[in-house]
């Protein structure tokens, strides 16, 4: 498919897991792509293969707000509009409210919630123009509770209701904001969980498909969101997630 040739992504977090999987499935469908992210030399790997003029590496913290306001300005001035902002970037850390530090808490705060506000905003008069869609990569985390993830928790459940509040404010501009919302996804964030075989069967009595998910599949359902399918989809926090959230708790007999 070349679902997105004369398109241009903004991809933040691109240099590994779910953000570099997205960055590619966007390339190899035509678009061109900013890669954004902390580590140059992250980006630069996933930018290697494709064309010096499909693809731009931008260092930046989602968290600086003045980092991100140049992102977009860079990025437009490469490659002259900007139709998919996809809100990728994120941290987590353990912890329930009654042990995490204020450090830990304002830095899950910081990426995973205000990097969203900034990229979002920066993004919208552009969108506006080009009648474009951002995709906020939120999570289960932000659908329910987990144990002893309380940052990531509030942090996510705030992208998921912003989702809906920003689809309501833009979508007279013709905007569309949605969000996918992954479960467990083997990527550099669960590395300390992948080869925990018991923690994979665990999860596994909880998914109806065998998990976990791959950065691809939710790669797919980013795209899917962002392409003219999608035209009439707005406002939505698509879980990817096996059918997880399909369950209403109850453990397997
Ligand atoms: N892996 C999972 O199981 C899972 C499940 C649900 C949701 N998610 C979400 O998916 C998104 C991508 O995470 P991933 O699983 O691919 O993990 P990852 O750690 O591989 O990717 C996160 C990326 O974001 C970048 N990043 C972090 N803070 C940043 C900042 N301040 N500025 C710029 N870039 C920053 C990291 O460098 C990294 O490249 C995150 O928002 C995460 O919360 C992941």
């Amino acid at each position: 498919m070349q679902r997105f040739v004369d398109k241009v992504v903004v991809v933040t977090g691109a240099g590994s897991g779910i953000g570099k999987a997205t960055a590619e499935r966007f390339l190899n469908e035509g678009a061109k792509v900013a890669l954004v992210g902390r580590t140059k030399s992250k980006l630069e790997d996933v930018a290697k293969p494709y064309p010096e003029s499909q693809v731009l590496v931008i260092e930046a913290d989602v968290s600086n707000e003045e980092d991100v306001n140049q992102l977009v300005l860079a990025a437009l001035e490469k490659f002259g509009r900007l139709d998919v902002l996809v809100n990728n970037a994120g941290v987590v850390t353990q912890g329930d409210v009654g042990s995490l530090s204020t450090d830990d808490w304002r830095k899950v705060m910081a990426t995973d919630l205000d990097g969203v506000f900034y990229a979002s905003r920066a993004a919208i008069p552009h969108l506006k123009t080009s009648k474009g869609s951002i995709i906020h990569v939120g999570s289960v985390s932000g659908t329910g509770g987990d144990w002893g993830m309380a940052a990531y928790n509030a942090a996510k459940g705030a992208v998921t209701n912003l989702t809906r509040a920003m689809a309501m404010d833009h979508g007279k501009d013709g905007i569309r904001v949605n969000a996918v919302c992954p479960s467990f996804t083997k990527t550099g964030m669960t590395e300390d969980m992948v080869d925990d075989r018991k923690l994979i069967d665990k999860f596994n009595e909880r998914f109806a498909l065998e998990g976990p998910g791959k950065p691809e599949d939710v790669a797919a359902v980013i795209a899917f969101l962002a392409s003219e399918d999608a035209r009439f989809v707005t406002g939505v926090n698509l879980p990817v997630d096996g059918g997880m959230s399909a369950s209403n708790g109850q453990p397997p007999q």
